[in-house]
Formats: structure tokens, C-alpha cells, sequence
């Protein structure tokens, strides 16, 4: 994870460095450092551990003068989170200095060798050895900058995104990357940005150049981006328009991103079937698909990979696809498949679900499915990113940027793709019939509305956590679409308020769970009036006999579970497939406001980060 952003051109660097750390804050937010680079002049340092707000105080009596400079935020890997494993880390001479996303993973040896040669380190991080790297490759074998960085990178095993200045070159930034994301601005008069991703860029430049895998960028004052692989192989640089507006980065008048992308559902969904859905043909189109129709309606079984909430979207999947297009799903930890030798043949059919496109083992799960011949479809919300790219096929989730690190607006972007794309199959194996589909469309069509309506419970919501926000324990209960949701509502709880929650499939609740249910215990049961209403009917009698508290989520108009229930949180009318939809909304805004209740940081939860890019 790590955030990393640099700037060379002819405004003074610190207050855009700065912003651009605001920004990627998302992606870890342990330390936070900046190093500043002008002629003839030391190198400007400044880190200490905590946010980007501390180092700015920390800075606020610093120089900070300066036209080029390279900022990080850190999420600790190797080291604990203090100042002095903060990046940038200089080299041991001082005249280099880098910052890094990843993790070299052959630190341990890099680093003994240069011990063994005199060198002393003065932080516990990976990346240190790196820069240390690079400085004795110019220094012994009498190489520039650009060589020697192409020599370290050729020695190093492991994940990297890096920029590295030199006191010596104080025209010249070299950013590289190898399996995390490094996009590089190109502004006027030869203005350049590198950062994680776009988001430090777009209010100076739309014109942007992914890096691919082991590319190395140079970037001189007055002369033309130049981009070499770490072979030294030459590549013309595919310069792309960057899309994204500087409002959707913004907290646009709410009080947190989670906020306000929990209330961006409706739009979200609706920019999501925008194109897809066509209700005067009534049908549904999914260009991502269209070449890999047959090869999904034929698949011998789909298997679905990702991490995180992405998997709880997963899972979700599994529920559509075998109902509605009947093909046999298996949902994995893309952690767990990958170094489990799994069964893959080329009648496979990968799905890989993941927000940032950038996540470490959803990545390497694609290339090991691949190399196996299964087809790789990808459901991305971030544009261009690795996965999106490492894919055969995929459908985007046009979510906008999600920046508060508990996902809400892509899980149900997720959702609303997997549900497209097995109505899509299912009507063209047929195995729903024409009604199912009309009716499916039709709800499809009313989820926006739907969700809005659902948001307008907000009070209702905040008045039910106000009684709860100090539960030490939380049980989630769901069945069959909402078994998901269960465990989506407890992970949500769990990683911004610091509750432990735990989801459940309700029938599953008696062998285990029901043990913790005392008058102490809220139970969050999803009850939808659909499939096994009446079993979950009795799970809610089962927790009732135990006096457990039941917050239940129900469809509105329902007075059985609603009238043994505590409090009862009414969903709108829906086809069973599309409660998921609508049930995780009050879950996500209970979750967010008995965070809130309890003073935490719901936008950056302790020990977290969006984009997990370590393994
Ligand atoms: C992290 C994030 C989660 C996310 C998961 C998978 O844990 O905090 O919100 O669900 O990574 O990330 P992805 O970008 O692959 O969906």
C-alpha cells in the first residue's frame, strides 16, 4: 500500500506534494514524509510517524522551498510505524533519496551483503536497502543514475512503485514500478507528476501515462518524457486522457467520504447500468462480455476471486450466477487459491472482483488462473488499473472514485455488475424465463429510486446505533442473497467502529453462536420476505428465547419478524436477487454512525488501507 506523489516543474513543489498526500492518505496513514531537491543544495528531509496533518505541522517551521520533491504516505510493512521508518529514505551518502509502494523481499540478503560491506542502515524498512542499493551500484561500478537504478531493480525480488531524485541530478526524477500502480502527469512546458494514482494529478493535467510492469520513467526538466524497461529496452509512452472529475475526490458538503459515498448509491448504480440497461428494448447488454458470451454460457464452472468486501460481492455472485444462468460457482479468498495448487482447466471461467484493480493476491490469483488457460474476466472500479489490465475481459463498476477505506458505493456497483451479467447469460442459455427477466429489469430500473428511499431512514438509523454504540459484540444473521450481507454488515462494524462483529448463515447460528446470545447481544437479523422467510422467522424466535436484542431488516409492511424484533428497518419491494441490493444500505449507515458515536476515524480506521498491495 503506500501513497507516493512527486512533482518537477515550475511551481513550488511542497503545497502540491502535500495535497497529493491528502489524497492518497486513503492508502495508509502510519507516517507521512516529503523531501524537497534544489540546486547546488542538500536534500530537504522532513518525516515523522502519523498523518499528513502531523507532518505538516512537523514542516510548518521547515524550508519547504523548492520546484521538485517527492512525498509518501506510509502503511508499515517492514518496521514499525515511527520516524525514522518513515519515508523518503536517504542513501547512506545523503546524495540519493527514494520513496516506495510494495516490498523488496530479498531485503534481508541485499541488506547483509551491504553490511558486510561497511554500509550502516538507520531504519528496519525494505526500502532502505533499496536506495543503499542504488547509491553503491554508482558509486563502485561508475554507472549514472538511470543505469544504476535499472541494475538495483534487476537485483530486487518483490513488489515496487518508486521515485528516486539525487543531489546530483537536480533536473531529473526517475519513478519505476513493478506490480504496484505508478501513473505518471505530463503537464505544460514540461511539467511532471508521478503519484499512485491519479487522484494528486488531475486539477493540473488530464494527460497521464500508466506505467506498465518493470518500466522505468525518466523525467528531465525541458525535455520529453522518456520511458525504458529495467533492460534498458526503449518504449514510446502511451499517453491517456484522464476522465475523472476533481469533485468526486472531494467530500462535497458531507462530513466524510464514507458518508458521502453511502449516499452516492443511487447515482452510482444508475451511472453503473447507464448503456447497460435498456428498458425500451427490454434488454441488458454488457459490452465488456459480448466477445466471451459463449465461452461464460459454456463454462464448466465460474470461479470467483478477490478480497475483502470484493469477496462478499463474491459471494453474492455465487447466488446469482447458479440461479439465474445455472453454472456451478466457486467463490475463493484470492489469498487462500493462490497457493493452493487449485484445479484449473481452460473450461474455467475467473472472475476476479476488485474496487482498486490494484489488490496483490487478487493480481497474482489472475495470473495463476491464467496461466492454467482459464479466461479471466475482471470486475475493476478504478480505470486502467493492473487488474482491469491483466484481464482478457471485463465490465467496469463506474463507481467514481471510492476514497473512505471501508467500501460501500463499490460493493453494490460490484453487486449491480454480477447481477447484469448473469441476467445477461441466463436469458441467453435460458434458463430464466422471459417473465423472470421483465421482472428482473423492472427492479433493476427501480433501484436508484429504491436506494433513495432508503437513505431517507437515516434518523431512524442514527437513533437505533445511539442505543447500541457501546455493544462490545455484534452478531449479524442472514440466508441464502443476504448470508453475504450478513457478513458485509459485520466486517463493515468491525473495521471502522472497533466492535467485533461476526456474520452468520442464521440456520448455522445454533451450532456456535447461539452460545454468546444474552441480553447483551444485538443480533442484526436480515429478513427479506422472500425464500426462507418462514426459517428465519424461527432463528429470530431462537435469539428472542435467549434475549438477545434483534434489530431486524425486513420488507416494508411486515409485521411478524417486525413485531418480534426490537427495532425493525424497513426495505422497499424487491425481486429476492436484488434484496442484497437494498438490505447492506442500513447496515453500511448503522456501522458509520455507531463509528461515529464512538469517536472513531470512520475514513481511516486504525491498521487499514484501500488498496492492499502487499501480500
Ligand atoms: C482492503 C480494503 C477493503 C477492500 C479489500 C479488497 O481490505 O480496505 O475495502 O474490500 O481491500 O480490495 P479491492 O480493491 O481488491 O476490492
Amino acid at each position: 500500500m503506500c501513497g507516493i506523489v512527486a512533482y518537477m516543474g515550475e511551481r513550488e513543489a511542497y503545497p502540491i506534494l502535500l495535497k497529493g498526500l491528502h489524497r492518497l492518505e486513503y492508502r495508509g496513514y502510519d507516517s507521512a514524509g516529503v523531501a524537497l531537491l534544489k540546486k547546488g543544495q542538500d536534500i530537504n528531509l522532513y518525516k515523522c510517524k502519523g498523518k499528513v496533518a502531523d507532518l505538516e505541522l512537523f514542516a510548518s517551521t521547515k524550508d519547504v522551498s523548492g520546484t521538485l520533491g517527492v512525498g509518501h504516505t506510509r502503511w508499515a510493512t517492514h518496521g514499525i510505524p515511527d520516524d525514522k521508518n518513515a519515508h523518503p529514505h536517504f542513501s547512506e551518502s545523503g546524495d540519493l533519496v527514494i520513496i516506495h509502494n510494495g516490498i523488496i523481499e530479498n531485503y534481508a540478503s541485499l541488506k547483509k551483503e551491504l553490511e558486510n560491506r561497511g554500509h550502516t542502515f538507520k531504519s528496519d524498512t525494505d526500502t532502505e536497502v533499496l536506495v543503499y542499493l542504488i547509491d553503491n551500484i554508482i558509486k563502485n561500478e561508475h554507472v549514472d543514475l538511470v543505469e544504476a537504478v535499472q541494475i538495483a531493480l534487476n537485483q530486487v525480488i518483490g513488489a515496487y512503485a518508486i521515485v528516486v531524485l539525487s543531489k546530483d541530478k537536480p533536473d531529473m526524477m526517475i519513478g519505476a514500478k513493478k506490480g504496484s500502480p505508478l501513473v505518471v502527469g505530463i503537464g505544460e512546458n514540461h511539467e511532471y507528476f508521478i503519484a499512485s494514482d491519479a487522484t494528486p494529478i488531475i486539477e493540473y493535467t488530464r494527460n497521464v501515462v500508466y506505467l506498465n510492469d518493470e518500466e522505468i520513467v525518466i523525467l528531465e526538466r525541458g525535455k520529453e518524457i522518456k520511458i525504458k524497461t529495467i533492460k534498458n529496452q526503449d518504449k514510446t509512452p502511451y499517453i491517456q486522457e484522464l476522465e475523472m472529475q476533481l469533485e468526486t475526490i472531494e467530500k462535497g458538503g458531507f462530513d466524510h467520504f464514507m458518508l458521502k459515498e453511502i449516499y452516492e448509491q443511487p447515482r452510482s448504480i444508475r451511472d453503473n447500468m447507464r448503456g447497460r440497461l435498456n428498458m425500451e428494448l427490454g434488454e441488458v447488454t454488457l459490452g465488456g462480455i459480448i466477445d466471451y458470451q459463449s465461452k461464460i454460457m459454456n463454462a464448466n464452472r465460474i470461479i470467483i476471486v478477490a478480497c475483502g468486501t470484493s469477496w462478499h460481492a463474491g459471494l453474492v455472485g455465487e447466488y446469482l450466477f447458479e440461479e439465474l444462468a445455472r453454472i456451478p460457482v466457486e467463490v475463493e479468498y484470492a489469498s487462500e487459491f493462490r497457493y493452493r495448487n487449485p484445479i484449473i482447466t481452460e473450461n474455467d471461467v475467473v472472475i476476479a472482483i476488485s474496487q482498486s484493480g490494484e489488490t496483490a493476491d487478487t493480481l497474482a490469483a489472475i495470473e495463476l488462473a491464467k496461466s492454467k488457460g482459464a479466461t479471466i474476466f475482471g470486475i475493476c472500479n478504478v480505470v486502467g488499473s493492473s487488474i482491469a489490465r491483466a484481464t482478457h475481459a471485463g465490465s467496469y463498476t463506474h463507481a467514481g472514485p471510492e476514497i473512505g477505506v471501508a467500501s460501500t458505493k463499490a460493493f453494490t456497483a460490484q453487486v449491480t455488475v454480477l447481477t447484469l451479467m448473469a441476467l445477461v447469460i441466463g436469458h441467453k442459455k435460458g434458463t430464466i424465463t422471459e417473465t423472470k427477466y421483465r421482472q428482473m429489469l423492472n427492479g433493476l430500473d427501480q433501484l436508484p429510486e429504491k436506494i433513495e428511499k432508503m437513505l431517507s431512514f437515516d434518523d431512524q438509523i442514527k437513533y437505533i446505533s445511539s442505543i447500541y454504540k457501546d455493544a462490545n459484540n455484534f452478531l449479524y444473521l442472514g440466508r441464502s442473497y443476504n448470508f453475504p450481507i450478513a457478513l458485509e454488515g459485520a466486517l463493515k462494524l468491525k473495521e471502522i467502529s472497533y466492535i467485533h462483529a461476526e456474520g452468520y448463515p442464521a440456520a448455522e447460528m445454533k451450532h456456535g453462536p447461539i452460545a454468546l446470545i444474552d441480553e447483551n447481544m444485538p443480533v442484526v437479523v436480515i429478513a427479506p420476505n422472500k425464500g426462507s422467510y418462514e426459517k428465519i422467522l424461527s432463528n429470530v424466535q431462537e435469539v428472542k428465547a435467549r434475549g438477545g436484542k434483534i434489530i431486524a431488516i425486513v420488507t416494508e409492511g411486515d409485521t411478524e419478524v417486525a413485531d418480534l424484533a426490537d427495532h425493525s428497518i424497513e426495505i422497499p419491494e424487491v425481486e429476492e436477487e436484488l434484496t442484497p441490493l437494498m438490505s447492506v444500505i442500513p447496515l453500511q449507515l448503522l456501522a458509520y454512525h455507531i463509528a461515529i458515536m464512538r469517536g472513531c476515524n470512520v475514513d481511516q480506521p486504525r491498521n487499514l488501507a484501500k488498496s492492499v498491495t502487499v501480500e
